[in-house]
């Protein structure tokens, strides 16, 4: 049975938006991320869709066993590495590369005995100060890397950016000069950007890329449209009127009574809310699409239902579809109505939406 509120991934737009970063990386190697369900996008239908990647990133352990339960045979690496020796055991038995970032991960990683040999990637903290080595470590920590009879191919480097989605900060190109410097004497692959590292600073180099956002058609600077970075949304997350009715002049609407209705109007009940995973904090006016046509958010956005002011629309019947964002509303402009990122919104679309690839 169909549902009322669904995700339609568009695999034809994810694949274009890889060949644009294609371009763009040229002829650096890509990590296409698929954290966090591949960021509300469904992990196993991106990695399936992105082949051509040349290795998958994933935040923890359980997200990698997924995708090689799903029978994704490419390198996945896990960009927060392990925790644990059972950990450990188990991203062996997976194939799973290993990003290594504080002393703990290398006592466990010395004490191994398995025979499987793990790709590991040393994490430099050059600035985020959040996940990494010391760039004064890096010598001494790749040292005792290499001790591990790893081969050499097989051990590279890594740092992440804090600023890079801020074009005119000069933190990115500090933290480019500082990683550079730590990197040239070791002579190992190297990975440092991100999707606003990709698109916003060709000077990062590096031997691989590491997109996530860019992937799904969003723009990772705030106030740059996607389309402008030549990429397509893949995410259309769409509704149905549930309900419609009048509301008198004077009359207030949902929890609170926040909005009060200015003149006499008609409003449409959809089926989305925050259990979907909508923001609760998603502001009045915040558009929906409903007959090609925007409608502003009227009154708090609730569990299972958010409110849309079709006064000055055609007239809006129960069972026509609303689009919450994706093609006709970019989902960037969708979130900056509730404060915050597209990756929040993205990430947070709840089990209970209908995932539906094209
Ligand atoms: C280490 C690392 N690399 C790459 C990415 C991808 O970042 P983005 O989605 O901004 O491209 C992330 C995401 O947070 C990350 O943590």
């Amino acid at each position: 049975m169909s549902r009322l509120i669904r995700a339609v991934i568009d695999t034809a737009a994810l694949r274009a938006n890889f060949d644009r970063i294609r371009t763009l990386a040229a002829g650096r190697r890509v990590i296409a991320v698929v954290k966090a369900n591949a960021y509300g996008h469904g992990d196993a239908t991106v990695a399936r869709a992105l082949a051509a990647a040349d290795a998958f990133g994933v935040a923890r352990l359980d997200e990698g066993v997924a995708l090689r339960e799903a029978g994704v045979t490419r390198p996945i690496v896990l960009l927060e590495g392990i925790v644990t020796r059972e950990q450990l055991a188990e991203a062996a038995a997976h194939r799973l590369e290993l990003v290594v970032h504080e002393p703990g991960q290398l006592a466990l990683l010395e004490a191994w005995r398995g025979a499987h040999r793990f790709a590991l990637w040393l994490k430099l903290d050059t600035g985020m100060h959040r996940l990494g080595f010391p760039a004064a470590e890096a010598a001494a920590a790749r040292d005792r890397l290499a001790a591990l009879a790893v081969p050499a191919a097989q051990l590279r480097l890594m740092t992440h950016f804090a600023r890079a989605d801020e074009r005119d900060s000069p933190e990115t190109a500090r933290q480019i000069a500082s990683f550079e410097a730590a990197a040239a004497p070791l002579g190992l692959e190297t990975s440092l950007a991100n999707s606003a590292g990709l698109f916003g600073w060709p000077v990062a180099g590096g031997d691989w890329v590491r997109p996530g956002l860019a992937l799904y058609g969003v723009s990772p600077f705030v106030g740059e449209s996607a389309a402008s970075l030549g990429l397509a949304p893949v995410m259309t997350l769409t509704t149905t009127v549930i309900a419609t009715r009048a509301v008198a002049r004077g009359e207030c609407v949902g929890y609170g009574g926040l909005w009060r209705a200015a003149r006499d109007s008609r409003i449409a009940v959809l089926a989305a809310g925050y259990a979907d995973g909508l923001l609760r904090g998603l502001e009045n006016g915040t558009p929906v699409v409903i007959r090609g046509q925007r409608a502003p958010l009227v009154g708090r956005v609730s569990m299972d239902m958010i409110v849309a002011d079709v006064t000055d629309l055609p007239p809006v019947e129960v069972g026509m579809p609303a689009e919450l964002w994706g093609g006709a509303l970019p989902v960037a402009e969708i979130a900056a109505h509730g404060g915050t990122l597209a990756y929040e919104l993205l990430c947070a679309v709840s089990p209970r939406v209908e995932r539906i690839t094209t």
